[in-house]
């Protein structure tokens, strides 16, 4: 694994930037991808009436327990399925997102559930002056979507007053996808970094958090077609390869959706 310059890293914050770009999808497939490989659908991240107990929203509740206005920022948040579990318990909600189909769904669902909000279209750490501080902030799922998570994670503790909670994937959730790079654009990609390496530029930053490593409940089982479709978007490919890629989904005898492992981490400024 090297650096831009040709040298092995020295730090965690490096080893994960370089693992980062070394996975980057080259722009020659890039270039001939119909839609961004890279786009999520609010669908799929839409909060819920009955929010599963997990750790991470187990910590956030504790948090606000010794928080004076119960405020709440969501970094990344989606359509506000982390922020959204704490109806009842938080008393504002600010959601930050650079995706704007995101953030109307994050606002729809604030509008639904009755939570005041605050939706600011931006990316992290970039945006951490529009969205001010919060007594607690919230990060799930967007530490994988990031090449500098040390500049990232300082954001966090930033604009925290009380404490941050940042869920991820113990393993990266697109990595089961790599296979099928190879199979369709004969591209290698290199292993992603980990939580274990997520921990590791948190310590550099002299962060020292309490770590929860969990099972989440299986998603609910998707339609095959629009499993295939959305896949196929990813692996860059037109949407006229889909049935190549439900077939190649069929055959395959590795992973094919990310693994359940997630990691809790929190920690107060
Ligand atoms: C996998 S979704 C998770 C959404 C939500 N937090 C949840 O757990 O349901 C990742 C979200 O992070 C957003 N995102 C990606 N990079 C970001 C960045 N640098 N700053 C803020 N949000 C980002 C994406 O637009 C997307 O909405």
């Amino acid at each position: 694994m090297d650096t831009p310059t040709g040298t092995q890293p020295t730090t965690a914050a490096g080893r994960w930037t370089a693992l980062m770009a070394a996975r980057r999808v080259p722009d020659e497939i890039l270039a001939h991808a119909p839609a961004s490989p890279y786009r999520q659908d609010p669908e799929r991240f839409r909060p819920v009436a009955a929010p599963p107990d997990t750790p991470s929203r187990r910590a956030a509740v504790a948090l606000l327990a010794a928080s004076a206005d119960r405020t709440v920022l969501d970094v990344g948040c989606g359509a506000g399925a982390a922020s959204l579990a704490l109806v009842g318990e938080a008393r504002h909600v600010v959601g930050v997102d650079p995706a704007s189909d995101m953030l109307a769904a994050f606002v729809a669902a604030c509008l639904e559930w009755g939570m005041p909000y605050q939706g600011v279209l931006g990316s992290w750490p970039e945006a951490l002056d529009d969205a001010g501080t919060a007594e607690v902030v919230l990060c799930h799922h967007v530490g994988y979507d990031t090449g500098d998570l040390a500049a990232f994670a300082a954001g966090l503790g930033a604009a925290a007053r009380v404490g941050v909670v940042m869920e991820i994937h113990a393993e990266h959730p697109q990595a089961w996808l790599d296979p099928f790079f190879e199979r369709f654009h004969g591209l290698r990609r290199p292993a992603p970094p980990t939580a274990d390496d997520a921990l590791a530029v948190l310590t550099e930053l002299g962060v020292d958090p309490q770590v929860e490593r969990w099972t989440a409940e299986v998603r609910p089982v998707e339609d095959p077609q629009a499993r295939a479709s959305r896949v196929t978007r990813r692996l860059c490919l037109p949407p006229e390869r889909a049935g190549h890629v439900a077939t190649a989904l069929a055959a395959h005898d590795g992973p094919t959706a990310p693994p359940a492992e997630r990691v809790t981490i929190s920690w107060r400024p």
